[in-house]
């Protein structure tokens, strides 16, 4: 039991040196089930909740080490039957409601806080009064719960509500949920989250009914936002709050590849390019093949992607294109270099370039920049599996 003990607290470990690299960042708790959790304070922890808590007294728990090989196979049998259940879940649109301990919740901020990320909770919206109401009782616990702790997160309200009557037969409009924003403002303010952030509407598919009701939603609760997702609020910044490659968990055989990487770099770019201030990835880990780090704990490559992405482009971006012809399965994205990198230094510029044909091909540069020193990083797929290797 000991053994076991340290073991998954060494897994856990591991991950979070690849999460540290990405830092800094929001790690976002949200998704279907974030509607389906309800806090229960006196719940017990789980088996590997309490051991991660009994290790933390002997371990410096923000330390690295080896994963294990026994924690490993474990995971590889359950992996594939959490699968089984999110497919199912979703197919079957059949959502059960669940209880979290505080155990849980000390474990997820510990994990976020210890990676260097800020933590993004998403609250249930669908708890709701006879009126319709969003009841906040249950997140006023949680609240209590985490400012005793002094836990410094910020929150969010909802996943995805423009799916509530297809996920639970609730219609909620947008000047209900601008309301619930705001009664959950007040709760903030009144608690040690005084000046914490609060994002949303999560809203997802802006076409007609959903951007009416992100219109009805930004009149009734748009000034108690701090970012919101598809349109804006003069002032407020514009995040895509969860993307990834494909819905359901990914597409089996090339999420987790090299080709899925076209796609990312070109959103990233892209959302850079418009403004879009943050994108958020689904998943860090979990189950599924979209996710950056897989079972084995083993980086994909849009887990490489994106920690090149961190450390070279910075925040400034530029209009950049290709001339000549081709030039759509040329992608090309111009931005300042982060200067956080120790190579580099303020002036210093980072074009990425994406080749979308099948043959190589050649950039020249504009003459400014024909004197100038560049460092190359060539990003290839490797091995007999091509385009589709990991
Ligand atoms: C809480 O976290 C936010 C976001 O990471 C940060 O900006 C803020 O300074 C933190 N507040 C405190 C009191 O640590
Ligand atoms: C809100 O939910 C709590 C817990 O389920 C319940 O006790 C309370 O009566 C509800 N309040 C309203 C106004 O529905
Ligand atoms: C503020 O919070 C305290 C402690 O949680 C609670 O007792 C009080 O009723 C709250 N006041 C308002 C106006 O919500
Ligand atoms: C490259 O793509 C073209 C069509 O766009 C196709 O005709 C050609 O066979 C492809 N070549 C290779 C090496 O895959």
């Amino acid at each position: 039991l000991k053994k076991k003990k340290k073991k998954f607290h060494r897994c856990l470990v591991f991950l979070r040196t690849l999460t540290r690299a990405l830092a800094p960042a929001h790690l976002r708790f949200g998704g279907t089930k974030t509607d389906f959790l309800i806090f229960d304070p006196s719940k017990e922890p789980t088996f590997e909740e309490r051991s991660y808590w009994q290790s933390q007294v002997n371990h410096d728990i923000c330390q690295s080490g080896p994963v294990p090989p026994d924690v490993m196979r474990r995971l590889q049998v359950e992996w594939p039957l959490q699968e089984q259940l999110l497919l199912r879940e979703q197919r079957q649109k059949e959502f059960k409601n669940t209880t979290y301990s505080r155990s849980s919740v000390d474990m997820l901020y510990s994990f976020a806080k210890c990676s260097g990320l800020d933590l993004i909770f998403g609250l249930n919206a669908l708890l709701r009064t006879a009126d319709l109401r969003w009841n906040s009782s249950n997140a006023q616990l949680l609240l209590d719960y985490c400012s005793s702790r002094g836990y410094n997160i910020s929150w969010e309200l909802g996943n995805e509500p423009n799916s509530f009557r297809k996920k639970a037969g609730i219609s909620i409009d947008g000047l209900q949920l601008g309301e619930d924003f705001v009664e959950l403002h007040k709760l903030l303010r009144n608690s040690t989250f005084k000046t914490a952030k609060l994002y949303g509407p999560d809203i997802g598919q802006p076409r007609r009914k959903v951007v009416q009701l992100l219109r009805s939603f930004l009149m009734a609760g748009g000034d108690v936002i701090d970012a919101v997702v598809e349109e804006t609020k003069p002032g407020k910044k514009v995040w895509l709050g969860e993307t990834s490659s494909a819905y359901g968990g990914g597409a089996p055989l090339l999420s987790d590849t090299f080709v899925a990487g076209f796609m990312w770099l070109d959103k990233l770019g892209l959302s850079a390019r418009m403004g879009i201030e943050v994108v958020m990835r689904q998943v860090l880990f979990g189950a599924g093949n979209y996710h950056l780090v897989d079972k084995n704990f083993e980086p994909v490559p849009d887990y490489w992607l994106s920690l090149l992405f961190k450390r070279l482009v910075g925040t400034k971006v530029f209009m950049a294109s290709v001339k000549g012809p081709d030039k759509s399965k040329l992608r090309v994205y111009l931005h300042c270099t982060n200067t956080n990198h120790p190579r580099y230094q303020e002036g210093d510029l980072t074009l990425y370039a994406l080749n979308l044909h099948n043959v190589t091909k050649y950039l020249r540069l504009p003459y400014q920049l024909f004197n100038k020193e560049v460092d190359k990083y060539i990003v290839r797929p490797w091995g007999p599996d091509g385009l589709f290797s990991k």
